[in-house]
């Protein structure tokens, strides 16, 4: 498809495309092949990438890929992978000893050898000379200072960390980690690489523990503290650390299967940093000494004194969570984020807070504290929400990210593919109605935070639903696309991924809708038993005609945005690799039009819809009349007369 015209300057939010060498088929080198190495390079070859592995001899590589054939086989076994795929990704894999070899041409260098100061910043020294400047080299660190490895590397604006989770090639959860001297454009090029190999970034400041493990491995050492107090059985502890965060280990447990000896050394490494309230237990060296797992399945549960350990991880969990707001680490969505994803949590520290309250919550962080005096700071944050009364922290699940003229409005609930639940159905409604009154905003994109529009109304939280909260979210939903359609200045629904029943439904209530290359589009509700009721039905009848929308809702058949194109349901359908550059353009022509002749033909456009041809002839003619009285209208003819650029004020 032909290159869009740019036109005037929309900036393009977080996921840049068309500058990014990084995309599949493109070169990676993974330098160390241990468990984290191996896992990296699997899940990149997956996705497409070629890979080097480079580790120091022969025997060190054998073991990295007899890692991966292991994996690989488990995923043959759980039907996840088909043979021929298998070998696909492992045709895809070179091993090598050699450095120069391992990072010639590459797009990205992932260093991922053991987590020892010395060792990677020999290594980098290695590699220096041998990476050119657009090369992003990246650190797979859970504990080093991402700004001091950078330290003496030539190119410090194209390195960064990127702190993938155990086991690497599983794991979805990845920490994007921006050192003193990261460019915020290596960030978003990490961004969108995470996406593409099917991770969930979440970015945060280069501080000890980065965002999930701030909190998360204090919650191992507290719970070798609880132990060493008697204040409850082992299995008691366990059984609480389940059941509170929903997690399918306790930590000891999680401790038995990833290793104590990496929880005492990240202790341990956090205690440097931030003092005596970190200090690992003496519990936990001593069982990391002993070289033996946890004995908690030896042990009784004592529901009795279950309370106290709730406490003491609750108070713990959110005293961190909330300083890590506080502290510029993370946002309350990114680490809310790495709980459920990378530590496979049912909720995160903020939506449990609120869950309990931020007056309850606060009590308990402040109870923590107390055995920590002047170590364990409490967030003010926290207590000036609790003192104003405030029960919830708030969690955006839209970004508004402002370009000039042009609003993008972005879903953010990437682990879940922006499944539309109520509450970010209710968020898009108040986002739009915010910008409903903003002067100068001239069009509105409409996407994913992610290279994903919306899967479809959350399934899990529709699975839970009694009749009359059915027939209420039916109406919420209809809100927010009515919100959409009504909206005064254009907006251009972007499809990249999926847009799916109701995540199409949001999408038609648009302007248009323009597709990304590989993206699916459906309407597949009747496959669940209920049919759409955002608007999608008569949207879509409206738009592409009564005989096609019954073919497309009564299959729940996806089809590709090239389909979706010749149906009519997409106006466009854009390079995937430059999608949100083109939707850019597209959204900058619309901006550099008269603002109040493009609101009205809107109107004219929709309003003439429902009415009699002529009615809507008539609407137009006295719209098209009404322009001759706006200041536009004098400026955009003055200015074709005098062969310059108009100049309109929307007035
Ligand atoms: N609701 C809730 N969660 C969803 C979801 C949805 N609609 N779609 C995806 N997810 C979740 C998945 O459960 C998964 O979570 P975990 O990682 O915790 O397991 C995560 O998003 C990633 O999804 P997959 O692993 O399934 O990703 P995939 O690439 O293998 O498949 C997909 C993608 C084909 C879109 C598949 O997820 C899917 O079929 N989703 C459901 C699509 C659907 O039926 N939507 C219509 C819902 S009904 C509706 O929308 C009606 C209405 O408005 C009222």
């Amino acid at each position: 498809m032909a290159r869009l015209r740019r036109v005037g300057s929309v900036a393009v939010p977080g996921l840049r495309t068309s500058a990014n060498h990084l995309r599949p088929p493109a070169a990676i080198a993974v330098l160390g092949g241990g468990n984290m190495g191996s896992g990296i390079a699997q899940a990149c070859a997956q996705a497409g990438f070629h890979l080097r592995v480079r580790d120091v001899d022969a025997p060190a590589l054998a073991r990295g890929r007899a890692l991966i054939e292991k994996m690989l086989a488990g995923a043959v076994e759980r039907r996840k992978l088909t043979p021929a795929r298998r070998d696909e990704v492992l045709a895809r894999i070179e091993f090598t000893t050699d450095l120069t070899e391992a990072v010639r041409g590459t797009a990205l260098v992932i260093e991922a050898v053991f987590e020892d100061e010395a060792v990677k910043r020999d290594l980098f020294r290695e590699l220096a000379p041998l990476v050119g400047p657009e090369t992003l080299v990246a650190t797979n660190t859970s504990s080093l200072s991402v700004t001091g490895l950078a330290e003496g590397f030539p190119n410090p604006g194209r390195f960064a960390g990127l702190h993938f989770f155990f086991p690497a090639a599983i794991n979805k959860l990845v920490e994007i980690v921006g050192g003193a001297r990261t460019d915020p454009s290596t960030l978003s090029e990490l961004e969108r690489f995470s996406y593409l190999v099917r991770k969930i970034p979440i970015t945060t400041a280069d501080r000890a523990g980065f965002c999930v493990n701030r909190y998360f491995v204090p919650y191992l050492n507290e719970a070798a503290r609880l132990a060493e107090e008697s204040a409850a059985s082992l299995a008691t502890i366990e059984e609480v650390g389940r059941e509170l965060f929903g997690a399918t280990l306790g930590p000891f447990e999680l401790m038995n299967v990833t290793g104590i000896p990496i929880a005492f050394h990240a202790e341990t490494s956090l205690y440097r940093a931030f003092g005596p309230a970190y200090a690992p237990a003496p519990r936990l060296e001593e069982q990391f000494r002993s070289g033996k797992p946890w004995p908690w399945k030896e042990t009784e549960v004592e529901p009795e004194k279950k309370p106290v350990v709730r406490a003491r991880f609750l108070g713990l969990t959110f005293g961190i969570a909330t300083r890590l707001v506080e502290e510029g680490v993370a946002t309350a969505e990114a680490t809310d984020r790495g709980a459920v994803v990378g530590l496979r949590r049912k909720w995160g520290p903020f939506a449990q807070l609120s869950g309990l309250g931020l007056g309850e919550g606060l009590g308990l962080v402040e109870a923590y504290a107390r055995n920590w005096p002047g170590n364990f700071p409490v967030a003010q944050t926290l207590r000036d929400r609790a003192a104003r009364g405030e029960r919830t922290w708030p969690l955006s699940l839209v970004r508004v990210e402002r370009s000039g003229p042009v609003a993008w409005v972005l879903l953010d609930r990437p682990e879940v593919l922006n499944a539309l639940n109520s509450e970010l159905l209710r968020q898009i409604d108040a986002t739009f109605r915010d910008l409903e009154t903003d002067p100068g905003l001239r069009a509105v994109i409409l996407a994913g935070s992610s290279p994903v529009f919306a899967a479809g109304a959350d399934i899990e939280e529709m699975s839970r639903k009694s009749l009359p909260e059915g027939i209420e979210f039916g109406f919420l939903g209809q809100r927010a696309a009515d919100r959409i359609e009504r909206f005064p200045a254009p907006v251009i629904a972007l499809v990249e991924g999926y847009a799916l029943g109701g995540g199409l439904e949001l999408a038609l209530a648009a302007d248009f809708v323009v597709a990304a290359e590989g993206a699916q589009l459906g309407l597949p509700e009747v496959t669940l038993g209920i049919h759409p009721g955002m608007g999608g039905a008569t949207r879509l009848t409206r738009l592409i005609g009564r005989a096609r929308t019954k073919m497309l809702v009564y299959t729940g058949a996806r089809v590709s945005a090239e389909e979706a194109f010749r149906l009519g349901v997409v106006a466009r359908v854009l390079p995937a690799d430059s999608a949100r550059d083109d939707v850019a353009a597209i959204a900058g022509a619309i901006a550099a039009n008269a603002p109040l002749a493009v609101r009205w033909v809107k109107q004219v456009i929709d309003r003439g819809l429902d009415a009699s041809t002529a009615s809507a002839l008539h609407l137009e003619a006295a719209s098209a009349g009404h322009t001759f009285g706006t200041d536009d209208r004098s400026e955009g003819m003055k200015a074709f007369l005098e062969r310059r650029k108009p100049d309109f004020r929307g007035k």
